[in-house]
């Protein structure tokens, strides 16, 4: 009897946040692959993001640490394919609270799970690593060759584990890829990040709070935009990518204050709404993505205008005020600065 060929196994670590629900969500309808998300469900992972997909014949969900050696190892040896995108994610926490658990979940994390694909081999093991790593621009639009210095013990955290991820390639030939995604925003972001912060206070007519003058600019990568380059960079031919780093970017920058004010505009609110507190810590000023390196290895480009995008996002909020009245997505924190 011929074999039927098993479809590709894809574990997808942090599958309750916000890129990587939305990733899971992308490759189930785009794909015959299974999915295994893996979560240790903290404040930024829900299981209320994986609800579309949660009766999907072809979805498992694990509640679990990645720091957890014995757990990872089992779930591991059963995958052709892992997208490391569990993080902690937000630069004002690792400023404001300490950066612990930075360390342990993104630097050690990641290094448990590389060394369980030392044991048991995969076909590729990509690493969502970040634009925060380069700082602040020192050239226009910044390429992967972009020097990495780091301005927020996150961003520090997200380089330790990118090059840790690269001295596995290089040491032990394993398969890796690292993406650094540059901002991304859409569905299901946390409240605590601007976008869905700016959207949430404008619904509430509360004031949109700007850290420092507002220039600070980034390039906008729309969330659906960046699942589909992880979904281009599974079907990639290994040999052109592995070891590589990519970035997903647009190559648009807009400031924090552009954004504020499109927010307004979209939702017919006063620009008056704007207010300004101290500037953020660590801020970093400018970030464009070079796009360049993406679609020559990959033939991706991202096709959402931010303007369409952060129209589909507003709906979203509007549309799921529930999901962002949630308690565990109001802490005082986010609303107090
Ligand atoms: N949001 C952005 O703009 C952006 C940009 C570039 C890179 N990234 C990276 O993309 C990835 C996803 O970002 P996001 O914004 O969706 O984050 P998120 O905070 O929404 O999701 C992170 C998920 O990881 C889970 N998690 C945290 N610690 C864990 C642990 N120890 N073990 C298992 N799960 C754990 C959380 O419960 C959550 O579900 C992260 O690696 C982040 O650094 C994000």
């Amino acid at each position: 009897m011929p074999l039927v060929a098993r479809a590709k196994r894809v574990l997808v670590t942090g599958g309750a946040g916000f890129i990587p629900s939305n990733f899971i969500r992308h490759i189930l309808q785009a794909t015959p692959y299974e999915v295994v998300s893996l979560d240790a469900l903290t404040y930024a992972g829900s299981m209320d993001n994986l609800a579309p997909v949660s009766a999907h014949e072809r979805h498992s969900f694990v509640h679990g640490d990645i720091r957890d050696m014995d757990l990872v190892r089992k779930v591991v040896a059963d995958v052709d394919v892992i997208v490391n995108a569990a993080a902690e994610s937000h630069v004002e926490k690792s400023i404001d609270e300490g950066a612990s658990e930075f360390v342990t979940t993104n630097v050690e994390g990641t290094q448990i799970l590389l060394d369980a694909i030392r044991q048991a081999p995969v076909e590729r093991f990509i690493l969502i690593s970040s634009s925060e790593v380069y700082g602040t621009a020192e050239s226009d639009p910044m390429n992967e060759e972009h020097p990495l210095n780091p301005r927020s013990p996150y961003a520090a955290t997200k380089a330790g584990a990118d090059r840790l991820a690269y001295s596995y390639y290089v040491t032990y030939g394993l398969p890796i890829v690292i993406v650094r995604p540059f901002n991304n925003y859409g569905a299901r972001q946390h409240p605590e990040k601007v976008v869905p912060r700016f959207i949430t206070q404008a619904l509430d007519d509360q004031p949109l709070t700007i850290h420092g003058d507002g220039h600070a600019s980034r390039d906008w990568l729309h969330v659906d935009d960046h699942a589909e380059a992880i979904e281009a960079i599974i079907a990639a031919d290994l040999d052109g990518i592995a070891g590589e780093v990519i970035n997903l970017a647009t190559g648009i920058d807009i400031s924090v204050t552009d954004i504020a004010d499109q927010v307004l505009a979209m939702l017919d609110k006063p620009t008056s709404m704007r207010t300004h507190v101290e500037e953020r810590l660590g801020q970093v000023d400018r970030h464009i993505g070079s796009t360049d390196k993406a679609e020559r290895l990959l033939g991706w480009k991202a096709g959402t205008s931010f303007e369409g995008g952060l129209e589909r996002t507003i709906d979203w909020y509007r549309e799921n005020e529930a999901w962002w009245r949630a308690p565990q997505r109001r802490p005082a924190s986010v609303f107090s600065s």
